[in-house]
């Protein structure tokens, strides 16, 4: 049975652990992916915390990959197409807490919770889009704040660093507020910020901290 690289969280309060196991099979209206690269988001803790559904659990809600294997009446994707999944799962599924997520070489989704990613954008910049982009998008397309208005950004991280740029392309006066000053120049200089966290990395830091 062929075997993958994962990051699991065994149990509720339990950290991370790179383990390996099985390929999961894909079930009906499934899509198996191979993952191209998973963004990190503070939404992830709440694996840990014990949000997900059963354990163990592997945490990932902000996954690319490329369409492997059909599962069972799955006719929506072909196989080698670039897809990506955020926490919407499909119909009553949430990525990461009800079905495991992309903190692996490969993951299983139901193949309405996939989107289709555009040629012109590299994985690891498409990945953290998916939830951490997203939700700062939505963010500032829904207020009031309109070009010209100031927006201010309450932490650099992983969504903040994002809410920057977007913010700052769509024209407004921008102030990034952080605790101190390590992050000024990124935020300065935003085309410096690039969140390229992908799952081999994350393998290659668990390996090394054992
Ligand atoms: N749809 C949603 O509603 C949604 C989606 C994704 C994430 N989230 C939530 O959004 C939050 C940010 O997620 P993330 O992935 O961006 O996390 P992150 O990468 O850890 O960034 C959080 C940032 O918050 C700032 N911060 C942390 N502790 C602070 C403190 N005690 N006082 C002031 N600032 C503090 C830090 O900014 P500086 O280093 O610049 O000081 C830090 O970089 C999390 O709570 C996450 O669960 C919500
Ligand atoms: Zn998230």
């Amino acid at each position: 049975m062929p075997t993958m690289k994962a990051v699991q969280v065994k149990a509720k309060g339990e950290s991370m652990t790179l383990v390996n196991i099985p390929v999961p099979q894909p079930g009906a209206e499934q899509i198996l992916l191979k993952v191209e690269a998973c963004g990190i988001c503070h939404g992830d803790a709440k694996v840990i915390e014990g949000a997900a559904s059963s354990y163990p659990r592997i945490p990932g809600h902000e996954v690319v990959g490329i369409v492997e294997q059909l599962g069972p009446n799955a006719s929506k994707w072909k196989k080698g197409q670039r897809v990506g999944i955020g926490w919407h799962g499909g119909h009553g599924e949430t990525t990461a807490l009800t079905t495991d997520g992309g903190y692996a070489e490969y993951m299983v989704a139901y193949e309405d919770g996939l989107i289709a990613i555009p040629d012109e954008i590299s994985s690891e910049e498409a990945a953290p889009r998916l939830c951490a982009g997203e939700t700062v998008f939505s963010a500032l397309r829904n207020s009031k704040a309109r070009p010209g208005d100031i927006v201010a950004i309450s932490g650099i991280g992983g969504l903040g660093h994002l809410a920057v740029q977007y913010a700052k392309k769509a024209g407004f006066e921008v102030v990034a507020i952080s605790r101190g000053n390590d992050k000024k120049t990124l935020a300065l200089d935003i085309t410096l910020i690039r969140q390229k966290i992908t799952s081999p990395q994350i393998f290659r830091l668990l390996e090394a901290r054992k």
